[in-house]
């Protein structure tokens, strides 16, 4: 077993062929962390705990003036008893009284991991399971500490369960998934952060004393922030040097902190945000947090990358996608956004299957009255005026061309200005007297009501039982105000945030569980709810509105820190670009598109003879060479600099592919050999234009030079067999 309690040393290893993680008992209820890092072979405490009697400090046990939990390393905070950092948890009784003392009683090792109630999670597979059980005697609470290690991955997995045994309800005040003490803060800190068609720049600062957070509180995970953290050493780069991620599994209201403390430890916290955040617990009720997914790297980014990449998509993407090879698309929105017309569709499906592409997604605009973005939402019958046989009737004919059918919904919303809000006003999101504020003229439906969960699920069963749509793009475009159900009490007003997310789930997990063969993708205005929460109910995202490739350079970069390729929706989109205004080669908008999810958005009817030639070209190569670039591994070489180049590669036991982004062109051209590092340095490599061999050393250490290349926005390209 993986797990391991020493008694003698009242010390739990955690511990694979890659990383250990070390939580010490001390005093016989006060969880200690130890050490989480490289992997260790055996431990004897060779870090003791620091033990000195400080000024200010307070003191459990009065007589030990050397120990104060203000100091010590903790995997959990505790209340009102003298740790002044920030907390994980915070629990307030009926008389209004917020302190806990939490001891710990027991523990449970096993084979395997639970399933979080209510919320995604990592699948069990060759996993083993630890939890601390720790007790408040005078109000009967529990708080166990839940950690799975994966035995083949640098991954350990954490939550928390929090158990009413009293009598008496409690208000859970903030339910936090995830808290260490790392006894080091000389180290920055990592995130991906954005906004609206500018998702996922990666910022590194190094850590200050004081507190330094990224969160949402605005209902979703959201396109400003990731729920995701890094700490890493200073020197680390993508090819080395140490990273310790963390990563939220919430779709919603997140926090992801770090707290750089008097005595220099470096606190880190992750889980639902609290100031938009308060659970009743009654009594023999039980609150399950959000999961944490830790992992560490001792070889840079990239290897946390394939960390995180492999372990979505064997452990949380639906199983039917797992292994799944996806289809290139057409989508219909940048072609014709709302003015939609059965012939014009028709004739754009055909071409498209000429041009070889598999899949036909009716974008925003088929339902209702929809004819802008400002009614309808909620409406969901088909506008028979714009197509006259109906979506089976649509979708029958595309079937005949031998394509699959995909179509848009945006379930959560209703429009002030459909029918189902005239019929349902209560549904939407609204708080007693106020206005319900409206963005892109919508509304949010109260998704934590359960009714409005049913009608949804009845809605999609509606359209999924015909078994005439492959695919649905599910999106989400604006986020939650004036969050109030007046069907609950005033103390329970504050769970509606976290409630809206459960019934998200719980529409996803019953729909996606009834059609398991519908591909569905997750979008929000792009990246906006780009989580791995909802990339366990739908194993691809689009990734950003802006379909910019130059953009996408940087926006599929920060992406790839955790997520791989295959669930990134990249699509060729028309010049001037729509978001942008920008002119890019048809040729590199082909590249970038082929480093996610290959799509095209598009009026392909309106292309010139020698671009249908080329996007031909490009669905042959995609096609041909899916299982490197939706399976292979994923390296990224070169961050995009001061000129915006930027690089990286596909590899798998076959073959190799670099894509050299060469941002803009630039006068003197600077000497510039690549080196690929991950080739594999015995094998050889051969061009496929050229036919000339090389070890994969050499590609690895001489590299390649990057010859000049005129005109902005050119893509260089390099394609190996692997002999
Ligand atoms: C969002 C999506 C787009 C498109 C439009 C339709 O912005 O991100 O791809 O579907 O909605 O309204």
């Amino acid at each position: 077993m993986p797990i391991i309690f020493d008694k003698a040393l009242q010390i739990f290893h955690l511990q694979n062929n890659q990383l250990s993680y070390i939580i010490g008992i001390e005093k016989e209820q006060y969880i200690t962390h130890r050490y989480f890092g490289t992997r260790l072979s055996s431990y004897n405490s060779s870090n003791e705990l620091q033990k000195i009697d400080r000024g200010f400090a307070t003191n459990p046990i009065p007589e030990n003036r050397q120990f104060s939990l203000n100091a010590w390393p903790m995997e959990s905070s505790s209340q009102g008893t003298g740790d002044h950092r920030i907390p994980n948890y915070q629990i307030r009784n009926e008389q209004g009284q917020n302190v806990t003392d939490f001891q710990f009683t027991d523990y449970i090792i096993y084979q395997g991991k639970k399933p979080l109630q209510g919320l995604p999670s990592l699948r069990p597979e060759r996993a083993s399971t630890l939890e601390l059980i720790l007790e408040d005697p005078i109000q009967k609470l529990k708080m166990i500490l839940v950690y799975t290690l994966y035995e083949d991955h640098p991954v350990i997995t954490r939550n928390v369960r929090f158990e009413n045994l009293n009598k008496a309800s409690v208000y859970l005040e903030n339910a936090g998934s995830l808290l260490l003490d790392f006894p080091r803060n000389n180290l920055d800190l990592v995130t991906l952060n954005g906004s609206h068609t500018n998702e996922a720049n990666l910022h590194r600062q190094a850590l200050y004393p004081g507190i330094q957070k990224i969160e949402s509180s605005r209902g979703t995970s959201s396109p400003q922030h990731q729920p995701f953290l890094a700490l890493v050493n200073r020197e680390t780069t993508e090819f080395s040097g140490e990273v310790f991620a963390f990563h939220l599994v919430y779709s919603g209201n997140f926090v992801a902190q770090v707290e750089v403390e008097q005595y220099g430890s470096s606190r880190i916290q992750l889980g639902i945000q609290s100031d938009t955040f308060e659970w009743k617990l009654s009594s023999n009720e039980v609150f399950q947090t959000p999961e944490v997914i830790i992992t560490y790297s001792n070889c840079g980014f990239n290897q946390m990358s394939q960390t995180f990449h492999e372990i979505y998509q064997k452990h949380l993407v639906p199983i039917p996608f797992s292994k799944k090879e996806r289809p290139v698309l057409l989508n219909t929105w940048e072609a014709n956004y709302f003015a939609l017309s059965e012939n014009t569709l028709l004739k754009q499906a055909s071409l498209a299957s000429e041009l070889g592409i598999e899949l036909f997604v009716l974008d925003d605009g088929w339902f209702g009255n929809r004819n802008d973005d400002n009614s309808s939402l909620g409406d969901w019958d088909v506008n028979f005026e714009k197509l006259p046989n109906g979506i089976e009737g649509l979708a029958d004919k595309i079937h005949k061309m031998g394509m699959q059918f995909g179509l848009w919904f945006e379930p959560e919303m209703i429009s002030k200005n459909s029918d189902l809000f005239r019929s349902h006003p209560d549904w939407a999101l609204q708080v007693l007297n106020y206005p319900m504020t409206e963005g892109r003229r919508q509304l949010v439906l109260d998704l934590s009501k359960l009714e409005v969960q049913d009608y949804l699920i009845m809605q999609l069963n509606h359209y999924l039982s015909t078994e005439k749509v492959d695919y649905i793009k599910w999106d989400m475009n604006r986020h939650l105000t004036e969050i109030g159900n007046i069907s609950l009490p005033a103390d329970q007003q504050k769970e509606i945030s976290h409630r809206y997310v459960l019934g998200l789930y719980r529409i996803l997990d019953t729909v996606t569980k009834k059609y398991p063969k519908v591909l569905f993708e997750n979008c929000s205005s792009g990246g906006g709810r780009f989580d791995p929460g909802m990339m366990a109910y739908m194993p691809q995202s689009w990734t950003s509105d802006n379909s910019d490739a130059f953009s996408r350079t940087i926006i599929q970069y920060g992406y790839s820190y955790l997520y791989p390729p295959i669930m990134m929706g990249a699509h060729v989109s028309d010049v001037p670009n729509h978001q942008v205004g920008r002119f890019t080669p048809l040729t590199t908008r082909g590249w970038i598109a082929m480093s996610g999810n290959l799509g095209y958005e598009l009026d392909i009817t309106k292309q010139t003879t020698e671009d249908l030639a080329l996007i031909k070209q490009q669905i042959q190569f995609y096609k041909k060479h899916r299982k490197l670039l939706q399976f292979g591994t994923f390296y990224r070489l070169q961050a995009p600099s001061k000129t915006f180049a930027s690089a990286w590669l596909f590899k798998n036991e076959e073959e190799a592919l670099l894509l050299y982004f060469n941002g803009l062109a630039q006068p003197a051209v600077p000497l510039q050999y690549l080196t690929l590092h991950y080739l594999n340095d015995d094998a050889l490599y051969q061009n496929s234009e050229t036919g000339k061999c090389f070890s994969g050393s050499e590609l690895n250490h001489a590299g390649i030079l990057i010859p000049r290349l005129k005109g902005d926005f050119e893509t260089l390209v390099y394609h190996w067999k692997k002999l």
